[in-house]
């Protein structure tokens, strides 16, 4: 398993691939809610992985990256390599959900729960999936690889890879081979210092 500090490394890297308006790492650390929330739950979810009271510890570390960023990870949430979460406020990630490698989410994104019962009740999302602003995927459903959720989409379904889900409920289309472009932020293009411009 990597060191936290090398997480740390791949996290600011990915922050800079994603986000045309990244500059440099420093800045990064100190900008982004979305680095500060997976890291504090990367730590919140070793603890609870250890089980007994620590889950308790685990849970106030979780509500504290809450406090600071607006971005709710139950310490339980699985959640794997180079996740990204851009403007991050308002983003809700449950226990039970499972997520792959390079995933991005923005804001206001749900990973849900349909039922109260302590089972497996929240999302599988295969690896290179980008969840819109806004999106709720309710329920333990899978998203398969590669797939894009469309802003404000509501999917309570399973999707197969490469996939695009938009809508409310959403509708399952294939995503073609040119439309699998890194979904990025525009808006250092519109509001640019310059550099972008
Ligand atoms: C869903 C999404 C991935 C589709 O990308 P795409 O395949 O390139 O889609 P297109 O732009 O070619 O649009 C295809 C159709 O889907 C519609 N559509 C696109 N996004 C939609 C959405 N979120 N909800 C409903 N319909 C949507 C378009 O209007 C278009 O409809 P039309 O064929 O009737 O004209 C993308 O539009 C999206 O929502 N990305 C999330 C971006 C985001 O959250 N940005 C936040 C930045 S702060």
């Amino acid at each position: 398993m990597p060191t936290l500090l090398a997480l740390l490394k791949e996290d600011l890297a990915n922050a800079r691939a994603h986000d045309p308006a990244a500059r440099g790492d420093v800045e990064n650390a100190l900008v982004y809610s979305g680095l500060h929330a997976i890291w504090m739950h990367r730590l919140a979810h070793r603890i609870w992985c250890r089980g007994g009271a620590g889950r308790g510890v685990a849970r106030v570390l979780a509500q504290v990256a809450r406090f600071l960023t607006g971005i709710e990870i139950h310490p339980g949430a699985t959640i794997g390599r180079r996740f990204f979460i851009d403007h991050g406020m308002g983003v809700v990630i449950g226990e039970t959900t499972e997520i792959g490698d390079d995933v991005m989410l923005y804001h206001g994104v749900t990973l849900g729960g349909r039922s109260l019962e302590k089972v497996k009740r929240h999302p599988t999302i295969g690896d290179g999936v980008t969840v819109g602003a806004g999106a709720k995927v309710l329920g333990p459903v899978t998203i398969g690889a590669r797939s894009a959720i469309g802003a404000n989409a509501v999917v309570t379904r399973d999707a197969p890879a490469d996939s695009i889900l938009t809508g409310v409920p959403a509708t399952i289309r294939p995503r073609r081979a040119d439309q699998r472009r890194p979904l990025v932020d525009p808006g250092c293009y519109i509001v640019g210092d310059g550099d972008g411009i």
